[in-house]
């Protein structure tokens, strides 16, 4: 019980470090908080310009996502973690992107964390996940909504996969909070006025 305490905790403060600041910092940008969709991802920091510091961002949250849940699945059975403990770690790290500690609880909207998540809880389950948000991002050029079908699918994917338990609950909560912080986006979705991927402008946030 302690030690699952001690991994949710952890994952909390690892899924706290926005690499979108962090990134933007270490290539000399703007912090992605002040322009654009003035949200600190990975989609954001690419409206500056510079697709190195997105991608690094991309990744560099996509990892931590995959890392706090693979660490915890890895060391289940050493520290008595069980399913539940590992869907509360798959959360934790989740919620420390949305609201991290180390940034005045101003964080992002998850998509990539949340795809490490699922990477971290089975490669399949992100690698399909991946795919629809590639297909939707690729045939309609809008990110938000790839993020979105992306997360409207994820349970499916799981549910098919591994039936209902513990797990699919934390990746439900975690898709239905990722659509609740599109709130901005599916609005502009709806009036015609988000912005495509590679555009350098976004609708005012
Ligand atoms: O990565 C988040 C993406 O789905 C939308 O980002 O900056 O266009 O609101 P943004």
């Amino acid at each position: 019980m302690t030690a699952t305490l001690l991994f949710v905790i952890a994952a909390y403060l690892i899924g706290s470090i926005s690499f979108a600041v962090v990134m933007s910092r270490a290539f000399g940008l703007s912090d992605p908080r002040t322009y654009g969709s003035k949200n600190p991802g990975a989609t954001n920091v690419l409206r500056s310009g510079n697709k190195k510091a997105a991608i690094a961002t991309l990744i560099g949250d996509g990892v931590k996502g995959w890392f706090a849940v693979w660490l915890a699945i890895r060391l289940a059975d050493q520290y008595g973690v069980t399913d539940a403990g590992v869907a509360l770690v798959a959360l934790a790290v989740f919620l420390g992107h949305l609201w991290p500690v180390f940034f005045r609880f101003v964080g992002g909207k998850g998509v990539a964390t949340a795809l490490g998540v699922l990477v971290g809880l089975n490669p399949w389950l992100g690698l399909a996940t991946l795919v629809t948000w590639l297909a939707v991002a690729y045939a309609f050029r809008y990110s938000s909504l790839a993020a979105l079908i992306a997360a409207l699918f994820a349970p499916f994917y799981y549910g098919l996969l591994f039936g209902v338990d513990e797990k699919l609950f934390a990746v439900v909560a975690m898709c239905m909070l990722l659509a609740w912080r599109h709130g901005k986006n599916i609005g502009n979705l709806i009036a015609g006025k988000e912005s495509r991927i590679g555009s350098k402008s976004a609708p005012a946030a």
